[in-house]
């Protein structure tokens, strides 16, 4: 297939997190409702051989930023709230810990401290910021506040260059600090290595396995932040960087296999990354074991459905049951004019559709799902609550009430990059792996007010419009989204000779890391103005095409 005709169309739901479908949503939540656990096939955990480091989140925002370094530098590493018991983390071997930064100040009453185990198992501990003057207090030295705060760039002078924290750094570098507490008095045993201009101490190190950083090496500004980084897993804590998607395969397929033994798999796919890949992953371990439910809403974009499948069944040669509900969809939306009216309807009509799927089907027993690890520390960790407001959002009623379907989730432990990496090497298209997020309502909430065939066929034009000229000036990937919204306003115009009376096509594109705050693109203006000329001269029934320029907050991504 062509660049052209394949227009990436993501049709994902845990877009904060983990860019999963609408279809995991409801799932998720069903099971939530239910109390069912899910079965982590496919979970990398670091039995003989493996290594992991693991992390403890004191409540920093660069908690999982930590993690994701480790990973990129090959080497498994799990985050944990600050207070996880040993017997939770003991299956991931680990080689070393990393106590990180956070909000609380160590001589608060009931500040966040780390479990005894941190330094009862002799392992490495590297603390960042907070996790330094954790290490300071729970070690028998002394935290302040400092008399100056340290908030953005400062310059770390290094002390003692034969520290093996510091291989290969330079004397002097650039750091990124945000702290007002600083360390008075080291405890006992350790050396200050390091020092800034408002910190005497700003690394501290003792027996070259315990070591406290002030400044953040998970923040790229820490220029030599990776450096730092890749020296405590490989230098201190010995690691082998033996985390590889390659492994992870390996590994996920072995597990898949051994738990789904002869039986059956189900999973819902849409042509979003998250679906596409766990599916994949796991018809790689099972084969036809594996059937998937494409339910088509009539609410895709132009020509999604072809595509998608064309992918699953001809190029992969999955097993695909597909059902054109899109009927059923439109009559549902018949009459419905509110947004959140608009997402149950959908909703709700999914998963009937989806139980009809599944129970036509021969005795099955599992339920694939595309979950990521933002998901589980989401609604694992204790420091973080961020979980409540992504909850809200997805909050689309509608449950399945007789489900008795395990979870397979073997992307539990994968961030968004990992799983784009995995998708590739399982031989997914590009074009698939690298598609924006889509809705699972779709173009439903860029209708603006009630959605008929009529709208949806104006909506889709302008949308694949949009996409095209987007991708011919090569700025899909830079961003988050981009797509058209058929607004319920309509205007004067003039064509030729003709006075027009059309449709207002509204066209948003927006930067962002996770969706939770966004900006507007700073489209080039040529840009913008062959994307309007194209609108109005192609599409019948649009007079005129504005651009949004609201960030988030204010403005949501979508107009419903
Ligand atoms: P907003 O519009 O709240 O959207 O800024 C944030 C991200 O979530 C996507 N989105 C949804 N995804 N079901 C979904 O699966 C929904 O009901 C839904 N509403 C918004 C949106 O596309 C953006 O990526």
């Amino acid at each position: 297939m062509s660049e052209q005709s394949i227009e990436p169309t993501d049709s994902t739901s845990r877009i904060n997190a983990s860019g999963d479908l609408e279809v995991s949503a409801y799932l998720e939540i069903a099971r939530e409702k239910q109390g069912q656990q899910p079965v982590t096939t496919g979970k990398p955990v670091s039995s003989a051989g493996q290594e992991a480091v693991v992390v403890f989140d004191f409540g920093s925002q660069y908690s999982l930023l930590i993690a994701r370094r480790i990973r990129e530098l090959h080497v498994y590493c799990e985050l944990v709230p600050h207070d996880t018991p040993w017997e939770k983390i003991a299956h991931l071997n680990p080689k070393g810990f990393i106590l990180s930064g956070g909000p609380s100040s160590v001589y608060e009453e009931n500040a966040p401290m780390a479990p005894a185990y941190i330094y009862e198992k002799k392992l490495p501990v590297l603390g960042i910021c907070y996790g330094m003057q954790v290490l300071a207090k729970q070690l028998g030295g002394r935290v302040a506040s400092g008399l100056k705060k340290e908030y953005g760039h400062a310059v770390l002078h290094i002390g003692d260059t034969g520290s093996p924290l510091f291989a290969d750094l330079p004397g002097s570098s650039p750091v990124w600090m945000s702290h007002g507490d600083r360390i008075e008095e080291i405890p006992p045993g350790f050396k200050p290595l390091a020092y800034t201009e408002n910190s005497p101490v700003a690394v501290m190190g003792s027996e070259n396995r315990i070591f406290g950083l002030q400044c953040h090496p998970e923040v790229a500004h820490t220029i030599y932040g990776t450096t730092i980084l890749k020296n405590f897993v490989y230098n201190v804590c010995g690691c082998q960087g033996n985390w590889t998607i390659g492994n992870f395969i390996a590994d996920s397929l072995m597990r898949i296999k051994e738990q789904v033994s002869d039986r059956k798999v189900i999973s819902a796919i849409s042509g979003g990354v998250d679906s596409s890949v766990v599916s994949t992953l796991i018809h790689h371990a099972i084969g036809d074991q594996l059937t998937c439910i494409f339910v088509n809403n009539g609410l895709l974009r132009r020509d999604e459905e072809n595509r998608t499948l064309a992918i699953f069944r001809n190029y992969l040669k999955m097993n695909v049951n597909y059902v054109d509900a899109t009927d059923r969809f439109l009559e549902r939306l018949n009459g419905v004019t509110d947004p959140e009216t608009k997402r149950k309807a959908i909703g709700n009509e999914f998963i009937k559709i989806f139980e009809e799927e599944a129970t036509k089907l021969d005795k099955v027993d599992f339920l694939a799902q595309g979950t990521l690890y933002p998901d589980v520390i989401e609604s694992e960790s204790s420091t973080s609550n961020v979980s409540a407001k992504i909850k809200t959002h997805h909050n689309v009623g509608g449950l399945p009430t007789n489900m008795t379907l395990k979870l397979i989730e073997p992307l539990r432990y994968l961030f968004k990059d990992e799983v784009r990496q995995l998708g590739l090497e399982l031989g997914l298209p590009e074009e698939m792996v690298w598609r924006q997020p889509f809705p699972g309502p779709g173009l439903a909430i860029r209708i603006i007010g009630e959605v008929t065939r009529e709208k949806l066929d104006i909506l889709k034009a302008a949308d694949w419009i949009v996409m095209r000229e987007i991708k011919k000036a090569n700025m899909y990937r830079q961003l988050w989204q981009s797509f058209a919204i058929l607004t319920d306003v309509k205007s004067v115009g003039v064509m030729g000779d003709f006075r027009t009376y059309g449709h207002l096509v509204a066209v948003r594109a927006v930067t962002s890391n996770d969706a939770m705050t966004a900006d507007w693109a700073r489209l080039p203006y040529d840009l913008l103005a062959s994307i309007s000329s194209h609108i109005v001269n192609e599409v019948p029934g649009v007079n005129r095409v504005v651009y949004d320029i609201t960030s988030k907050p204010p403005g949501t991504i979508e107009w419903e």
